[in-house]
């Protein structure tokens, strides 16, 4: 799928505030810092699209970015930033929760992992949340440039050996790198096949 339009939509700290537009949303949610508007800026190939930043805990609402105008790709805000306020940390943890089992158009939630780390619990909780409330996901291993290849691929067979501990079948697996704008095309075909389903 070719990126021809990509727009700033809104954002909301409630469901009710969503789009109404009907479109369908591709979300990318996981911990704060891991990478989820640096993706979106690489994949609309628009750098100033979605506001990233060094510091976690950066966004902070649910932002809709209108593609093609044909559908969204939603940016989340990161959970598991220690450093938040508790206060802070569980309204992130309520915007996520709202949107990931209220929002009527949520197609697809991608969870970005960071490929540099261990299978994290905070993220495997997540994911068996997901599958208990038959939420659609995929994995997408972000900042893949800080590996070599025999490490990646020894990071993404141990976190597969993990995640076949819960589940049978693996979800969609993705490896990206902002930096190198790699795994771009792969990730942009899958939710192009879901849009036009
Ligand atoms: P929150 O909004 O705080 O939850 O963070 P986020 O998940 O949106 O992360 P963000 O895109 O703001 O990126 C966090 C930091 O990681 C920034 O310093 C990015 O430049 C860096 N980063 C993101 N993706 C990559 C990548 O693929 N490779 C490298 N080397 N750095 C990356
Ligand atoms: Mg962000």
């Amino acid at each position: 799928m070719q990126i021809t339009k990509a727009q700033f939509q809104c954002s909301s700290e409630k469901i009710s505030q969503l789009p109404k537009d009907g479109l369908p949303e591709f979300a990318f949610i996981g911990r704060s810092n891991v990478g989820k508007s640096s993706l979106v800026n690489m994949l609309t190939n628009h750098s100033g699209l979605a506001k990233v930043s060094g510091t976690p805990g950066k966004t902070r609402l649910i932002n809709h970015f209108r593609i093609n105008d044909t559908w969204f790709l939603v940016d989340l805000p990161g959970y598991g930033y220690a450093r938040a306020s508790r206060s802070q940390r569980e309204q992130f943890a309520r915007i996520i929760t709202d949107y990931v089992m209220k929002g009527e158009h949520l197609h697809m939630l991608f969870v970005l992992v960071d490929a540099r780390l261990e299978p994290q619990k905070i993220d495997l909780q997540f994911i068996e949340m997901l599958g208990e409330e038959g939420v659609p996901f995929g994995i997408v291993f972000t900042k893949t440039d800080k590996l070599s290849a025999s490490q990646l691929n020894r990071n993404v067979t141990h976190y597969k050996t993990t995640l076949s501990e819960q589940w049978e079948e693996f979800p969609p697996i993705f490896l990206t790198s902002s930096e190198k704008k790699s795994g771009r095309e792969e990730l942009l075909a899958y939710i192009g096949n879901l849009v036009n389903q």
